[in-house]
């Protein structure tokens, strides 16, 4: 059978990078696209020192139509991931604008394309923020959603929807959601992994600048919470993990196995861990101590949420396999990598 190829929109970003080194160790070809607005070429290159190929790799804003269309007549993929977007929800509230037309437009010029050019798969980077406060936990793909607390939420739910009427109205597309929670970690080799510009507004990033010295201390965003330990509670999981999700899913779109056109599923491990116990579980498996403190609640975190995994469990033949703490080993690993850390 002739090589199928996926085309990796956002594919020099974190997880992007990821989803490529997997997609192709499990025999994939590969095309990455990406605009270069929050990473770096290097990114590229270490999916190429990883996987020993020469990703073929374009700089393109998926926003461009006429520049992706020239995409869709150079490379014959049947199936794209779609990651490129902003994902900033502090920085969406401030400037709805730019998220809107930026991860809005993107999708729907994807979409667009793939319905002109007859391509059939395709797979959208949702995340759990559809969710919300959620009334009952954990979550599960029926759940309902929650309306949008940031623009970027917003954009992931109007996605989704695009994404759903598409398929119900163009016939040969398929499209499933996958719907992350808290992505962490790095790749075993430490030759990628998440590279925050400026102050790290997630909390494994905040955690490894710490250690590193990059950062005084880390805040926890409070400790009044009606959780057992009164942090939030999220679902972590590990970015290889993730990645293999994604393969997963396009397995199981380019072998006709869907049983919907439209299917939606939850990434996550199904174990909710504190604020507190991540903390602790890095500096146990790092051997070292973290400077924190508590302070206030951060405007718009929910209490909890971690998901039901069944649906993914079952359908996908996927699980989340990776220790927590090997996890925050890797994150670690990258970071002494970036810093030229011992
Ligand atoms: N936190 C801290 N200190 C920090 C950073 C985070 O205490 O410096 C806490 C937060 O309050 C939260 C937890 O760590 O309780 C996780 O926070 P993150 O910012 O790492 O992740 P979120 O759960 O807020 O958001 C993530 C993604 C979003 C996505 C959402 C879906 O960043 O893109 O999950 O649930 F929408």
């Amino acid at each position: 059978m002739a090589k199928q190829t996926v085309l990796v929109s956002g594919g020099a970003g974190y997880i992007g990078t990821h989803t490529a080194v997997e997609l192709l160790a499990t025999g994939y070809d590969v095309v990455i696209i990406d605009n270069l607005s929050n990473s770096e070429t290097a990114a590229v290159e270490g999916v190429r020192r990883i996987s020993g190929v020469n990703v073929p790799f374009e700089q393109v804003d998926t926003c461009d139509e006429q520049a992706l269309r020239k995409v869709f007549e150079r490379y014959g993929f049947d199936s794209v991931i779609h990651f490129a977007a902003f994902k900033a929800v502090g920085e969406s509230v401030h400037e709805p604008l730019k998220y809107y037309r930026n991860n809005l437009t993107s999708f729907m010029n994807i979409c667009a394309l793939m319905h002109e050019f007859g391509r059939p798969n395709i797979l959208f980077s949702s995340s759990a923020t559809v969710y919300g406060d959620a009334d009952t936990l954990p979550v599960t793909e029926q759940t309902p959603r929650k309306p949008a607390t940031s623009p970027y939420g917003n954009t992931k739910q109007m996605a989704e929807d695009i994404l759903r009427d598409c398929c119900a109205a163009y016939d040969g597309m398929y499209g499933v959601a996958l719907r992350y929670f808290n992505p962490i970690g790095a790749h075993p080799s430490a030759l990628i992994g998440e590279l925050p510009r400026g102050v790290p507004q997630n909390l494994v990033p905040y955690i490894t600048q710490t250690a590193a010295g990059i950062r005084e201390c880390l805040s926890i965003f409070g400790n009044d919470y009606p959780t057992p330990d009164g942090t939030c509670l999220r679902d972590y999981i590990d970015i290889v993990d993730l990645a293999k999700a994604h393969v997963a899913t396009i397995s199981r779109m380019t072998q006709g196995r869907m049983k919907q056109r439209y299917e939606i599923f939850n990434i996550g491990t199904g174990r909710p861990v504190s604020v507190l116990e991540l903390v602790h579980g890095f500096e146990k498996a790092n051997g070292l101590k973290l400077n924190y403190r508590i302070v206030g609640r951060r405007a718009g975190d929910v209490p909890a949420v971690w998901a039901d995994t069944r649906l993914a469990n079952e359908e996908l033949g996927w699980r989340a396999e990776r220790p927590l703490e090997e996890t925050l080993r890797a994150a670690w690993a990258w970071e002494k990598h970036l810093r030229k850390i011992q």
